[in-house]
């Protein structure tokens, strides 16, 4: 028989030795003593229910009471407890500041996405803008668009990835033309689809550039890769001019390489452009004196160049008599190299860090 009475020694009792714990060890015992599954006011608590009506008005509120405070009690005296060992750890513990901290290493841009930060900052100033364009391209816009006909040797399956789709949707016949346009059927051999977007998309004036990965059907080795960066480069307004062309690219090179180099143009050809022209520098070793990087002839070859070829205006429905403008095309790792006298193109995608911390 449960009375109010010895409730109340039993209540005076638990918090009474509550209150004299001092370790967070004998707080669990207790805890567990009172509070478990078996705990003594858990099995007062289970005998409520055998209570009558009436009992269950007085002890029973009184055991559920109870029960609420006693947990309320313990968990502060946890918090207490937790507190002050916690301090005492503290007030034990000896912090020597003069100890050498941990030197976590710190990655950095790879040296060509330097090269291309570099080069978008420059041509930024020149109020270039960044393009971007798809890596599956159709034969439409890596070749015709840039007036490259059906039977030029870059078409050819030894220099050109072309690929199959899976789970192609059949194109719409009323659309065919326009869709076998988009249809990818090829990785892009070059940037310079993307003058042919761009320029089917916005009106003059257009300045921009685009770098970006290009493939090529090749044999890796110190100077080929499958796979490699190239960026393009697109002005076309009213009166562009060669001059402009030559201001430009050679403005470029000047920063680029953060010395007074000389350009020289020679005539070239490209069939998206008319006159074409690569352009040479003067060799960075040996600043035009002749070494055995540039075969002694004081020059080496930085990129291709043109004015627009008024075919491909023609094939974007600008008017070649209203307008002009230039191209031009840099590969990316060729600049990293020059820059870095790197002679292995092949060091920059092996991810070897010895190799890329020098950067
Ligand atoms: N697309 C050419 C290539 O991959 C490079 C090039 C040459 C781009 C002349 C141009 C250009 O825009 O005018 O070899």
């Amino acid at each position: 028989m449960i009375d109010v009475s010895s409730l109340y020694l039993l209540k005076n009792e638990s918090f009474a030795e509550l209150a004299k714990l001092s370790s967070l060890s004998d707080l669990d015992q207790f805890e567990l003593y009172w509070m478990g599954r078996k705990g003594k006011l858990t099995t007062l608590l289970r005998s409520v229910s055998e209570l009558s009506i009436e009992d269950k008005k007085t002890i029973g509120k009184f055991i559920n009471d109870y029960k609420v405070e006693f947990t309320a009690l313990i968990l502060q005296k946890k918090t207490l407890l937790k507190n002050v060992s916690l301090e005492q750890k503290l007030s034990q513990e000896i912090f020597d500041t003069t100890l050498p901290g941990t030197i976590f290493p710190r990655g950095h841009q790879h040296p060509l996405s330097q090269v291309i930060a570099e080069l978008v900052r420059i041509f930024h100033s020149f109020g270039f803008v960044v393009a971007d364009g798809p890596e599956m391209e159709s034969e439409f816009y890596n070749f015709e668009a840039l007036n490259i006909p059906p039977n030029h040797p870059a078409r050819d399956m030894q220099d050109t990835f072309y690929i199959e789709q899976t789970g192609k949707q059949p194109s719409l016949p009323s659309l065919g033309h326009l869709t076998s346009h988009e249809d990818p059927s090829l990785l892009r051999t070059h940037t310079s689809p993307v003058q042919v977007r761009i320029m089917q998309k916005y009106p003059p004036p257009i300045s921009i550039i685009v770098p970006g990965r290009v493939y090529r059907h090749e044999a890796m080795d110190a100077t080929h890769s499958c796979m490699f960066h190239q960026v393009e480069g697109l002005l076309v307004d009213k009166n562009v001019s060669f001059a402009d062309l030559k201001g430009t690219l050679t403005r470029f090179a000047q920063l680029f390489f953060e010395k007074d180099v000389k350009t020289r143009f020679r005539p070239s050809y490209f069939p998206f452009t008319e006159p074409s022209a690569e352009m040479d520098i003067s060799c960075l070793i040996c600043s035009g004196t002749g070494c055995r990087v540039c075969k002694q002839t004081g020059w080496v070859e930085l990129l291709g160049s043109g004015m627009v070829n008024p075919k491909v205006f023609e094939e974007v429905r600008l008017d070649p008599d209203q307008y002009s403008g230039f191209a031009f095309g840099i590969g990316i790792e060729r600049l990293a190299i020059f820059k870095y006298g790197v002679d292995d193109l092949r060091l920059f995608c092996e991810n070897d860090l010895r190799f890329l911390k020098q950067f």
